[in-house]
């Protein structure tokens, strides 16, 4: 089961499904045939060569496209990937594109969220893995995991804790779909 993982920084989430394919509940089950950043200076790409992962920089949608066809990709992970993906790129993988977010979907899709949860006066958050339409964090909600909001949070604990659940559901998710 081949993925691509589209990465624009810190590539956290990459990181924890390569470490899932290294040793974990995703070994013998996926790969990572490419990673591919829209930032030369992404994080996320030092992790990728340094665990041997084909790693390449691609500014433009087209540059993405390009690269995927050279690959037998079943499913691409958009992991902190911050560009909004066409329409025609939807299409093209159409039911083959899912991304993270970290919160509990419908609620507070775009950025700057945990700010948000914590002024709504929110007592849980969580995260949500969710197919990828043509709109922002809109698509079709595959799985979540929650959270408490606890007292004291600031943007920074709560994103935190809800990362530590975002870096065992992505995993979960790619298993059961490799799976089907
Ligand atoms: C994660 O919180 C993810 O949900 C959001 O962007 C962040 C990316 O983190 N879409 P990382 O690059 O995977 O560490």
């Amino acid at each position: 089961f081949n993925l691509a993982v589209l990465i624009s920084g810190r590539g956290s989430n990459l990181q924890a499904i390569q470490k899932n394919i290294e040793s974990g509940i995703l070994q013998n089950m996926a790969q990572i045939a490419v990673v591919i950043s829209s930032k030369a200076d992404a994080a996320g790409l030092t992790f990728a060569r340094e665990h041997g992962l084909t790693a390449v920089i691609c500014p433009a949608e087209k540059d993405v496209l390009a690269e995927l066809v050279k690959y037998n990709i079943d499913l691409i992970c958009l992991a902190g990937y911050m560009r909004i993906i066409s329409p025609e790129f939807v299409q093209k993988y159409a039911g083959k594109i899912i991304n993270i977010h970290p919160t509990l979907l419908p609620k507070y899709p775009g950025l700057h969220v945990h700010e948000k949860v914590l002024a709504a006066g929110e007592k849980e958050s969580g995260c949500t893995v969710h197919y990828v339409d043509t709109g922002v964090d809109t698509g079709k909600i595959i799985a979540q995991r929650k959270v408490p909001v606890l007292p004291g949070d600031t943007p920074d604990t709560l994103a935190a804790r809800v990362l530590e659940q975002e870096h065992i559901l992505y995993s979960e998710v790619i298993l059961s779909l490799c799976q089907k």
